[in-house]
């Protein structure tokens, strides 16, 4: 089906195309742009195209706004219910309720609920999570997992080839620290992730005190890099040992990933820098091989270094990622790279951006890259995330809490639930609030985590938005009533206002989504979904569903506002409960 924005659209770009004013230098201002009003007060739709026109044309926004009517297809007069000239030049449409009523009934008909897909779907990449080995994921990773994974669903969802990628810190220096800790301290333990972080520690504190020991460090960092047999065993047990931790959470979150961290591109890096320097983009300064771009300046004014290679031969951070972009577009294929980060990494991935461009590697007219950056998360007292002791709280931990804060509020609502139902139900209700509190705010914006402010039960929360799919889900199961023989049977009627208002909002699902696709904001997902409730709970409270006359169509209506709350929760990477 599609969407409504999208008929409009095409209407008005064939009406101004027809219209008698028209002529090719026009073409610019086509598709005609239409947007939702902001409030019913001027229709449902708004076309915003006569104005530049008439402004380019230098001719009246009446006349056009007229003459632009006379052109429109007559079919749009079945589907609507008033299409009006505003000043100082907009056009309104307003949907009837019977054209509402019948697009309400092909939306439950259709496994995609009335959301039309992209034409063109190119293959995109995904990249979010990347947390380093050795260390425990912290709060940072969790935004980026969480808004990452609701990224990759929306895409997929829209039915974009789409690979998800896990960019693992799992090369670099600081593992020769670590190696050669371990080969001397600890040889023969076996790793969990816990005690490798107090070993890292430990490492570090050595290694700041004791010359020797940092010779040793040094060589290992070589031994690695010239993949000796024993250093890259002992590697390899370190990046399993991790990896089994980081899973355990995914699992938990029920997030997939492919795994492929910064090792994976370690063979490349030789022959990118030999590219680079080929293609006379290096400067070497300090020993170092770098690149430079006049738009990267320090606060000192003197230009920044992207550096792809030490003095000493190591690569560094920026060679990998320059690598990881040349292996995404040649050899993965990718027309979108979306990589979600701390807004820390900005200009890091700025400069990326444009040596790959600089290389060769990106054709900006062929490839979109997207920086999905986002904020840091605070406490509930505004200050950045500590644990009482101090150190950042360790992820597993907060979302551990989050189960246990959701199992109290169940065990108070709800009696009589055995402890397999409540343990699975806890664990969904936590889960689902800190994924929504952390989606349902402008990405970019620091947020601040609240297990109280999560877990209410009002306002633009998870447990807000479950309740009201309980709630259907209630009536449903006291009318038993089967959608697929009600479907066959019914006419639905939109009687009421909040019906009609419901019908529209149900309708425009789709451009909630391509809003999200559009802009990379979960938000706008998030927010939809609230209106949505909020505007079932209105139609709720002024329109009887059971024993109504109008019972069948507004089971119908109830019917389709259930599929659409579960079906965009689930892209948001959320559960729905059962009872509440
Ligand atoms: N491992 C990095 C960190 O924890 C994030 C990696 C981001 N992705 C990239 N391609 N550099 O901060």
């Amino acid at each position: 089906m599609k969407n409504l924005s999208t008929i409009l659209q095409v209407a008005f770009t064939e009406a101004i195309k027809n219209a008698p004013f028209y002529n090719v230098i026009l073409e610019r201002f086509l598709p005609a742009e239409i947007t939702q009003s902001s409030s019913l007060s001027f229709g449902h739709y708004q076309c915003n195209s006569i104005l530049k026109i008439a402004q380019f044309l230098k001719i009246s926004p009446k006349e056009i706004a007229t003459s632009v009517l006379c052109c429109l297809d007559k079919n749009l007069e079945r589907m609507t219910q008033s299409i009006e000239i505003t000043s100082p030049g907009f056009i309104n449409v307003s949907f009837s309720a019977s054209f509402l009523a019948e697009q309400v009934k092909e939306s439950l008909k259709d496994a995609r609920l009335g959301v039309e897909i992209p034409i063109q779907r190119e293959k995109v990449i995904v990249e979010f999570s990347s947390p380093n080995i050795a260390k425990e994921l912290h709060v940072g990773h969790l935004r980026s997992t969480i808004i990452g994974d609701s990224i990759a669903r929306l895409l997929e969802f829209l039915e974009y080839p789409v690979l998800r990628l896990n960019h693992i810190g799992d090369w670099g220096t600081q593992f020769g620290m670590l190696i050669a800790y371990l080969k001397e301290k600890e040889a023969t333990q076996s790793y969990n992730l816990p005690s490798l972080m107090q070993s890292y520690q430990r490492a570090k504190q050595e290694f700041d005190l004791h010359e020797e020991f940092k010779k040793r460090a040094q060589q290992e960092v070589i031994a690695l890099q010239n993949q000796d047999p024993n250093s890259l065993a002992i590697w390899e047990k370190i990046c399993e040992a991790s990896q089994k931790a980081y899973q355990e959470i995914y699992d938990l979150l029920d997030i997939k990933l492919a795994e492929r961290g910064e090792s994976f591109y370690k063979d490349q890096l030789p022959y990118i820098v030999q590219d680079l320097e080929n293609k006379g983009l290096i400067q070497v300064s300090n020993g170092a091989k770098c690149l430079f771009f006049e738009e990267f300046k320090g606060k000192d004014g003197l230009p920044l270094p992207i550096i792809v290679q030490k003095s000493d031969g190591g690569y560094n951070y920026s060679t990998t990622d320059i690598a990881a972009m040349r292996h995404r577009i040649q050899e993965e294929k990718a027309s979108r790279i979306i990589v979600v980060t701390d807004s820390g990494q900005t200009l890091h991935f700025q400069m990326i951006y444009r040596a790959a461009v600089a290389a060769g590697y990106l054709d900006p007219k062929k490839v979109r890259f997207d920086h999905v950056i986002f904020g840091v998360v605070l406490s509930p007292e505004g200050k950045k995330f500590k644990t009482r002791e101090g150190s950042t709280e360790k992820l597993i931990d907060l979302i551990f809490k989050a189960i246990a804060e959701a199992k109290v509020i169940l065990q108070q609502r709800i009696s009589g639930l055995s402890l397999e139902e409540l343990d699975a139900m806890s664990k969904d209700l936590g889960i689902d609030a800190i994924k929504y509190a952390d989606l349902s705010c402008h990405r970019q914006k620091d947020y601040t985590f609240s297990y109280e402010k999560m877990l209410r039960f009002d306002g633009n929360t998870a447990p807000y938005l479950l309740y009201s799919f309980v709630r259907i889900q209630g009536i449903k199961r006291r009318v038993k009533k089967e959608t697929c023989s009600l479907l066959r049977t019914t006419t639905i009627i939109l009687d009421h206002p909040t019906e009609v208002a419901l019908a529209l909002h149900l309708r425009q699902f789709g451009e909630a989504l391509f809003a999200m696709a559009r802009d990379l904001l979960p938000n706008r997902l998030a927010d939809y979904l609230y209106h949505l409730a909020e505007k079932f709970h209105a139609f709720f409270r002024d329109c009887r569903v059971e024993g109504n006359k109008l019972e069948d169509s507004r089971l119908l209506l109830c019917e389709l506002t259930g599929r659409i709350l579960e079906k965009g929760l689930s892209i948001l990477g959320l559960k729905t409960l059962h009872k509440m």
